[in-house]
């Protein structure tokens, strides 16, 4: 099959497309062929050597749709020809409130969905919500499991709260805005540029602020009645972080599941203290969560939010556009 190898860490050029050996099921496995795969900022803080436990040479990638081409022993025939997206929490355990020893995510240390085929726990997979594309399918699995887990399940948003999602051209920022607005949450965003802020407000955010404009704190405090939003889903981290807690009304909750901007400078402990705050953490979603979420889309009522699709012996161009921050939502490999 063709797929996209990474053999050395640096720059968005060394993905390169080669043919390497097709996967063949074991037990319980089912082999997709591969029609649309997207992207994750994991991806990126792998091929730039910024993550934990890198084996090259690697097929990236934890995003994936298509039909089931060949399962393995064990598993039912029918699947075969079923049309598919893929859970990429591999192994997650028994318990929902944390994975288990063997959780993995799959596009490293298993071979990702940059590929024409990949291999995965038949229990991993599901069927495509009805009514979306295959590039739609495809945008959903690491992001909308992290989204929904962040927002429904760790941090609790009901309707009529008020949630902030910084950094609103993110992937999993644009899924936590869908399912905020579908819980009847007003929302609250942040982004680099006036016309993601536009983009948005088209999906349901009800204000926002640029965040490379020094009083953004203040205006999103103003946007929530001077009192600061329930609940923040955050994936920026750095001064982003520090800034939510500040802006965080007494009780409310932050959920944090990533740190684009590094660490946090200064953890401001008195006011988690005094404003009685809830800091969680999260991390992807148990198979429950997954097919919580995947439900979501079922009555064609959600659509997940596409940037832009390359072919995918463009991998390269695709990361390129990740670095540059330059998308609003999801960023698709078409494969042929
Ligand atoms: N723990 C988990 O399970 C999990 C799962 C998924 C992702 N993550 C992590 O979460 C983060 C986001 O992932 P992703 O795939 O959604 O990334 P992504 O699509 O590449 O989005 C990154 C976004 O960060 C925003 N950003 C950058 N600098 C910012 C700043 N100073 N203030 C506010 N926003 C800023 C930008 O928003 P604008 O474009 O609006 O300017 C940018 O689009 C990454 O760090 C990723 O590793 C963790």
């Amino acid at each position: 099959m063709k797929a996209i190898l990474l053999r050395d860490l640096g720059g968005p050029e060394l993905l390169r497309l080669e043919d390497v050996a097709d996967p063949t099921p074991g037990p319980g496995e089912a082999v997709i062929r591969l029609k649309a795969a997207a992207l994750n900022h994991r991806d990126v803080w792998i091929r730039k050597g910024q993550y934990a436990g890198i084996k090259l040479p690697a097929i990236l990638g934890s995003d994936g749709a298509g039909i089931v081409e060949r399962v393995g022993e064990g598993v039912d025939a029918s699947l075969v020809g079923r049309e598919v997206v893929v859970n990429p929490s591999l192994d997650w355990g028994t318990d929902e409130r944390f994975f288990g020893p063997n959780f993995r995510i799959l596009g490293l240390p298993d071979a990702g969905t940059y590929a024409q085929f990949v291999k995965v726990p038949a229990e991993n997979v599901h069927a495509r919500p009805a009514g979306l594309s295959w590039n739609e399918a495809a945008a959903i699995p690491l992001a909308g499991l992290t989204a929904y887990r962040a927002l429904v399940s760790r941090a609790k948003a009901q309707a009529g709260e008020t949630v902030f999602i910084p950094g609103i051209g993110s992937g999993v920022a644009t899924f936590a805005l869908l399912f905020a607005k579908k819980l009847g949450a007003r929302v609250l965003v942040t982004s680099g540029n006036e016309a993601k802020l536009e983009r948005a407000r088209a999906l349901g955010a009800d204000g926002g602020a640029c965040y490379k404009d020094a009083g953004w704190v203040d205006k999103i405090r103003e946007l929530s009645d001077g009192q600061g939003p329930d609940v923040v889903i955050d994936g920026v981290g750095g001064e982003t972080y520090a800034a939510c807690i500040d802006l965080l009304r007494p009780g409310g909750r932050i959920a944090t599941f990533g740190a684009t901007t590094g660490p946090v400078p200064d953890f401001l402990t008195r006011q988690v203290f005094w404003k009685q705050l809830n800091l969680l953490g999260t991390t992807m979603g148990s198979p429950a969560e997954f097919a919580a979420m995947l439900d979501l889309f079922a009555d064609g009522s959600l659509r997940p939010v596409v940037d832009r699709a390359f072919p995918l012996a463009e991998a390269s161009a695709a990361h390129q556009h990740m670095d540059e921050a330059g998308q609003f939502g999801k960023i698709v490999l078409e494969i042929p």
